[in-house]
């Protein structure tokens, strides 16, 4: 039987992609859940699939990097169910290129966001996953959480971040004995809406867009972000549900685990060789 059927879950940035993935697979499972995203349409849509599968639903517009609206959620949510026992801290974005040419207003929005939005969703629901006596904290991070790549500084730095973040956070509840698991995720390319989303507030921010870059950011979508993310959301869930501290989503990140740990020295030469034969259109 599942370990999640009955539970109270929450998931952040429901509307889209592996988030709202997961809410339907929870739902599946039996879950009941607490979804949240800053786009309310697509939550919308997500909360109509997770009711049409037998799943109570509790719905709210929370951008993740508001402190004090994320900490008002987790009470209200609290309330609401009487209990909650899982959190999805899966809400992010792509974005922020090298160090020499990222302005300092994209580095505050995609670590206010990927890295201050899980812990801030970390710190606040993890009194009531102690209170359950039955807690997981569950975060997202990336391959890019294990691999560093020079387009994508920002998120990279976040990623790396929210690693550290959650790896620290399960010592911790191992010392202090609390009742509550902790696993971080490492997805590789899965096939979202992520980075079209960046692509088009890089656009709406003015930048200018060459043909060249239009056509590296359609070999981006089509090569690498290959995997359903109805599968990516199973991968997960079935790691939650095996209480897995480190739950690798693909071989891309399989394959990327283990190229760090064996040329630890030696990756970014490979990456930077990669990155150039990528953007002259290899
Ligand atoms: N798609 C991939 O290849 C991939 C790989 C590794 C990690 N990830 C991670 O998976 C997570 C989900 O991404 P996805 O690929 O499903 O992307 P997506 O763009 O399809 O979905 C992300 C969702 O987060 C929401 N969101 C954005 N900013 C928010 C905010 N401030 N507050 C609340 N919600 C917000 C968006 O509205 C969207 O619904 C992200 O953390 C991402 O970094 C994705």
């Amino acid at each position: 039987m599942s370990t999640v059927r009955g539970k109270v879950a929450v998931v952040t940035g429901a509307g889209s992609g592996i988030g709202r993935q997961l809410a339907l697979e929870l739902a599946r499972r039996g879950a009941r859940l607490a979804l949240s995203d800053v786009d309310e349409l697509g939550l919308g849509q997500t909360a109509d699939r997770a009711r049409a599968l037998g799943a109570e639903v509790h719905t709210a517009r929370l951008d993740v990097s508001d402190r004090a609206a994320v900490e008002a959620y987790a009470t209200a949510v609290a309330e609401h169910f009487g209990v909650v026992h899982q959190v999805y801290n899966n809400a992010g974005v792509a974005g922020g290129g090298a160090v020499l040419d990222t302005d300092w207003a994209e580095y505050d929005r995609v670590l206010s966001i990927n890295l201050f939005g899980v812990l801030h969703g970390t710190k606040a629901f993890l009194p009531h996953l102690i209170a359950s006596g039955d807690g997981h904290v569950v975060n997202v991070s990336s391959l890019n959480g294990i691999m560093g790549q020079g387009s994508m500084t920002a998120y990279c730095t976040s990623k790396f971040g929210v690693r550290g973040l959650t790896e620290s956070l399960r010592a911790e509840l191992l010392a202090a004995g609390h009742p509550v698991q902790v696993s971080v995720v490492h997805p590789g390319g899965v096939r979202t809406n992520i980075a079209t989303a960046a692509w088009e507030h890089a656009k709406a921010q003015g930048q200018e867009v060459t043909a060249a870059e239009e056509a590296r950011h359609r070999r981006y979508n089509e090569k690498l972000l290959r995997m359903p993310p109805e599968q990516a959301a199973r991968i997960v869930v079935d790691g939650v549900e095996a209480g897995r501290p480190r739950i690798l989503v693909g071989n891309d990140a399989k394959v990327v685990d283990l190229l760090v740990r064996l040329a630890p020295r030696l990756y970014p030469v490979l990456v930077a060789r990669a990155e150039r034969r990528f953007a002259g259109g290899a």
